[in-house]
């Protein structure tokens, strides 16, 4: 499970590499804006909105006249979206809890949750209020990632942290943990304890570049709420352990100009 503050810690780093994340998960979410076909004067909620880069694109879907409600649970990462969207006054920002949003009930067209629902010990209740806030014939578009053998991309750091002992608390397959939805059939089941029809998951493959091993092992550490703590508190022996076992993992996936490293999310789209 992560906390509010895991995530505050790591807001300057996902500031620094905005641009790598939103260039990576770019096949993601083209796919999920074509999912959610928005339409102009909708109005959207966004959970777990991160740096709020996916909430610019949002606002630019339901143009002219509609709204987009930004929010997450961490406030450092609340005045990273705000820092954001200031050229996009259909966005508002809010802080909110995706288990507890105390939004108005039947309020949105389209209620978006990139990446951040399987951080969510009880993700049943969090797609619950998902559907609590959404308008009769709402659409419902969540990101996860897929299993760690898919993603060696994030696994390479995580597993080699686990190995020197870092890691505190239970496996990441385990809940709320970063793979705790990755299996399709999990994450679909997910939806349908909600009580979502029409439900939809979808494998889209990814690849994350790096010039070296090094940008790699230091841009998961800047980005992995979950770890970052754990490898800074590290001693610089554990952490060169950690970074050089990171490094012979992503070695097959040596490439002209550094790394391509494989990774694939789950896109479920539901109504
Ligand atoms: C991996 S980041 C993804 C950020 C962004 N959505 C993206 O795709 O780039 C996970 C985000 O989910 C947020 N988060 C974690 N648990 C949450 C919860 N219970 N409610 C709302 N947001 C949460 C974190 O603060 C963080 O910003």
């Amino acid at each position: 499970m992560t906390t509010a503050s895991d995530w505050t810690g790591v807001a300057s780093g996902w500031d620094v590499h905005r641009d790598r994340v939103e260039q990576m998960k770019a096949p993601l979410t083209a796919a999920l804006l074509e999912g959610l076909a928005l339409k102009p004067g909708e109005r959207v909620l966004e959970l777990g909105a991160g740096t709020g880069e996916l909430s610019r694109l949002l606002a630019d879907a339901v143009a002219p006249g509609g709204q987009v409600l930004a929010t997450d649970v961490s406030p450092g990462m609340v005045e990273l979206i705000r820092r954001t969207v200031t050229d996009r006054p259909s966005i508002r920002v809010q802080q909110a809890d995706a288990t507890s949003t105390r939004l108005e009930s039947a309020s949105y067209d389209a209620v978006v949750f990139r990446m951040g629902l399987m951080f969510v010990p009880q993700p049943a209740d969090a797609l619950r209020e998902c559907r609590r806030v959404m308008r009769s014939g709402g659409r419902l578009a969540v990101a996860v990632w897929s299993g760690p053998g898919q993603n060696p991309w994030l696994s390479s750091v995580g597993m080699s942290a686990m190995m020197q002992g870092l890691v505190q608390g239970g496996p990441p397959t385990g809940p709320g943990g970063i793979f705790s939805l990755g299996e399709p059939e999990q994450l679909g089941a997910v939806a349908r304890e909600a009580g979502f029809g029409d439900v939809q998951v979808l494998r889209v493959p990814i690849v994350a570049q790096y010039a070296s091993a090094q940008e790699h092992y230091e841009s998961v550490e800047s980005l992995a709420g979950p770890l970052h703590q754990a490898l800074r508190a590290a001693t610089p022996e554990q952490r060169a352990a950690v970074q050089t076992s990171a490094a012979g993992l992503i070695e097959p996936y040596r490439a002209a100009g550094g790394y391509q490293v494989p990774g694939e999310a789950l896109l479920l789209l539901a109504h």
